[in-house]
């Protein structure tokens, strides 16, 4: 667990294995790197564009083991979350190298909240590593055990360690195999979480569901010998300034075998992230009991393993939802859609005015916006808006795409209301329209997130593996929710 805190003494005198200093790029050093930085520049070894990194053992005048240069790009465009990237970047060559204890020097400008929050968001997602079912003691050897920050805010601070910690228990949870994360242990995750940071935990089991009716949901879990889930988690505010009830939907398939209609084995090993949706709706929680905004927030996780066998989902079998509404199932492996529409229908009945859902949902998607953005889909402007500033302040990218009445004609059926695919024009877009219709009055948002919940390859500022997209935003949405 990485300690954070803010520095008593001035930068220079903070005892410390690495200090971490932004330097730009196109402008003339004058902070604690001197002249050492200043030659660097002017030999043109270091020039300050994002990710630029040098390293000086012993600096002059500093308390410090080593003073780390962290380019940042043009002065003029820096914005928090170019800090928390350089940050992230600076951790990952840092950790492994005998270095335990990072800070860094914040000032002026770039010492407020915004950026003291970045800076702690970089120092933990940078040193997060996917790492926790490998066994050996090397790997303790390598983290980051404390990092501090001198200048910076106190509610930066911490605003900045509680959606950084909530992002990496997302990520570690996503991460999980799926042998060991079942329905019933993503369940217990959620259970754990609750208890911690006391939130109210419920869960709806099989029969429960039956008895609802939600044979959307069941219709995908039966062929799994592993019982289906319905998570509810819910934050209550000690006084609500809102009427307003939030819902976060997640996405919660363990694994993907695609069920009958199964997928190619190339690759499949993957699909243990289709409940990356599910795992940011937990992570968001987990900021959201901290952050204790005045709005009530309820997450509602359908997970579900998805596997073929003798009792499993045919093409062409007729499911009835739990909004009364039939769909004829074309694809088994088009599920997500499935079991978000019972658990859509079941946030509107506790009451939920606004949704947001989260899901790996589609390959469309990934050819779409490739691993870049997440799509969002939604039926109310003014709520997309929020979503967008909430994401854009958190330095996430978001695209909006459309979902025009037109697209519904792909999704007809001839023998049932709806049927669960549509054709492979569009794929992200008949699925958000598949799920549209499920949403009655609530104002909704739905984002597909299977390009962005998962690293292919290790990036300079972040391993392989799971990212914890989504996190930062939904728990911004509801910290800073208003009428
Ligand atoms: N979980 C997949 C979507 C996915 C694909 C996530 C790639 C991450 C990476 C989803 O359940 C799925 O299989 N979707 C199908 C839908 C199709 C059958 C209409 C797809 O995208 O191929
Ligand atoms: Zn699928
Ligand atoms: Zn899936």
């Amino acid at each position: 667990m990485m300690e954070i805190k803010l520095a008593a003494a001035p930068a220079a005198g903070i005892e410390t294995d690495a200090l971490l200093e932004v330097a730009f790029e196109g402008a003339k050093p004058d902070g604690l790197g001197g002249v050492w930085l200043a030659e660097l520049y002017d030999s043109g070894e270091f020039s300050g564009k994002m990710l630029d990194f040098a390293l000086r053992h012993r600096p002059d005048g500093l308390a410090a083991k080593r003073l780390v240069a962290i380019g940042v790009g043009k002065g003029d465009d820096f914005k928090p979350s170019s800090l928390r990237k350089a940050v992230a970047a600076a951790l990952r060559k840092l950790r492994g190298k005998g270095v335990r204890r990072v800070a860094i020097a914040l000032s002026g400008a770039y010492a407020g909240d915004e950026f003291t929050a970045a800076a702690v968001e970089g120092a933990l997602l940078g040193d997060f590593e996917p790492d926790q079912h490998k066994t050996g003691r090397d790997k303790e050897d390598k983290a980051i055990l404390e990092f501090t920050v001198s200048g910076g805010s106190a509610a930066g601070l911490e605003r900045g360690r509680i959606l950084g910690e909530a992002q990496n228990f997302s990520r570690e949870i996503i991460n999980e195999p799926p042998n060991v994360l079942t329905p019933t242990a993503l369940a217990e995750h959620a259970r754990k979480l609750a208890e911690t940071c006391g939130l109210d935990y419920e869960v709806l089991d099989r029969a429960r569901m039956a008895q609802l009716g939600m044979g959307a949901l069941l219709g995908v879990a039966q062929g799994s010998a592993e019982p289906p889930v319905l998570i509810v988690l819910r934050y209550k505010p000690a006084q609500a300034s809102s009427a307003a009830h939030l819902g976060l939907v997640g996405k919660a398939v363990t694994f993907d075998t695609g069920g009958i209609s199964i997928k190619p084995s190339e690759g499949m090993e993957k699909m243990k992230y289709d409940m990356a949706g599910g795992g940011a709706m937990l992570g968001a929680m987990r900021a959201i009991a901290q952050l204790k905004p005045s709005v009530a927030v309820t997450a509602l996780i359908p997970s579900v393993e998805n596997m073929p066998g003798s009792r499993a989902q045919r093409p062409g079998d007729i499911v009835r939802s739990l909004n009364g509404k039939t769909v004829e199932v074309l694809n088994t492996d088009a599920e997500g859609r499935m079991i978000l529409i019972d658990a859509i229908t079941y946030a509107e009945r506790l009451g939920c005015t606004h949704l947001v859902d989260a899901a790996t949902l589609t390959g469309a998607i990934v050819v779409a916006l490739g691993n870049i953005h997440f799509g969002a889909f939604t039926n109310d402007d003014a709520f997309y808006a929020r979503l967008a500033d909430a994401a854009s302040k958190e330095g996430e990218r978001m695209w909006r795409m459309p979902l025009d009445e037109d697209y519904l004609e792909a999704l007809k059926s001839p023998f049932a209301d709806l049927q669960n695919i549509g054709g492979r024009a569009g794929g992200s877009i008949t699925a958000a329209m598949f799920i549209r219709q499920f949403v009655e009055k609530a104002a909704w948002v739905h984002l597909d997130i299977a390009g962005t919940a998962w690293n292919d390859d290790a990036k300079p500022d972040m391993a392989k593996g799971p990212t914890g997209v989504c996190v930062r935003t939904l728990a911004e949405l509801a910290a800073s929710w208003r009428d």
